[in-house]
């Protein structure tokens, strides 16, 4: 009798409970100011979306990974990562990231179809480590329809009205910063974009909105979203510790 899989070691999992990772690269990083887009910023020498997929392809849980960039990018992405040895589909993304992020998994469910695990990762968080990846693909193996990584709140937060005055103080205590990868159940990622319509600021946005309970693990300081010069800086020092190791 085959023993059934080990969800708490990812890395062991048979292939189709691995995980199709879908990484949102389509943004123009604005706020970064470097104009190019934020995916080719370089951080010691690499891209961050060079540095955002190896990252997943070296967690040991991940089989395919499909990238949206900017339709003008597809071609120079593509050549980017082949030049780096990193296996990834690039696909054009859309005008915002809920629209990328369609595009990308309707092209991993025709060229993965008997996928079952899906990961939503941010070429903007390039740096996550990979217990991070791997503890929310064991959760979602071990049967969570949607998962997050979190983090508790540093600071004090405060609800405001449109005018800055403030309404309430919500209990710091319940309350938790969200990061990627986002993982789910493929049916329900498909089920939630498929009924959800709108646009979310993260994927889980949209299974909530569809009544599907969404789970969390730990997060971790490393899997910062990447924004600003000050961020890019912060990378720069992450980045510089690892290869001291
Ligand atoms: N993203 C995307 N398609 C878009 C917009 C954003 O795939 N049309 C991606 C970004 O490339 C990034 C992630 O979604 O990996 C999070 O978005 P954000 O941090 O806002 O990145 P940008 O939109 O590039 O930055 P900015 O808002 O400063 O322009
Ligand atoms: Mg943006």
């Amino acid at each position: 009798m085959t023993p059934p899989p080990d969800s708490s070691d990812p890395t062991a999992l048979p292939e189709q409970a691995r995980a199709v990772a879908i990484v949102p690269a389509a943004g123009r990083g604005e706020r970064l100011g470097f104009g190019v887009p934020k995916a080719l910023v370089p951080v010691r020498g690499t891209a961050l979306l060079t540095h955002a997929v190896r990252g997943l392809l070296n967690a040991g849980c991940v089989r395919h990974v499909v990238v949206a960039a900017p339709p003008s990018e597809v071609e120079s992405t593509t050549a980017l990562l082949r030049a780096e040895g990193l296996a990834a589909d690039v696909v054009p993304g859309g005008a915002d990231r809920t629209e990328s992020v369609r595009l990308a998994l309707r092209h991993a469910t025709k060229v993965i179809p008997d996928a079952r695990v899906v990961l939503v990762h941010d070429a903007a968080r390039s740096f996550t480590p990979a217990e991070v990846i791997r503890a929310v693909v064991a959760a979602v193996a071990a049967g969570a329809p949607a998962v997050v990584p979190v983090l508790p709140m540093a600071d004090t937060v405060k609800q405001v009205d449109f005018g800055g005055t403030v309404l309430a103080t919500p209990d710091r205590a319940a309350l938790r910063v969200v990061q990627t990868p986002q993982g789910f159940d493929l049916d329900t990622l498909t089920r939630a974009y498929a009924e959800a319509g709108d646009s979310a600021t993260d994927d889980a946005g949209l299974v909530e909105k569809i009544g599907i309970p969404v789970a969390t693990v730990p997060g971790h300081a490393y899997a910062m979203k990447i924004t600003t010069p000050f961020d890019l800086a912060i990378a720069e020092f992450i980045l510089s510790r690892e290869e001291a190791q």
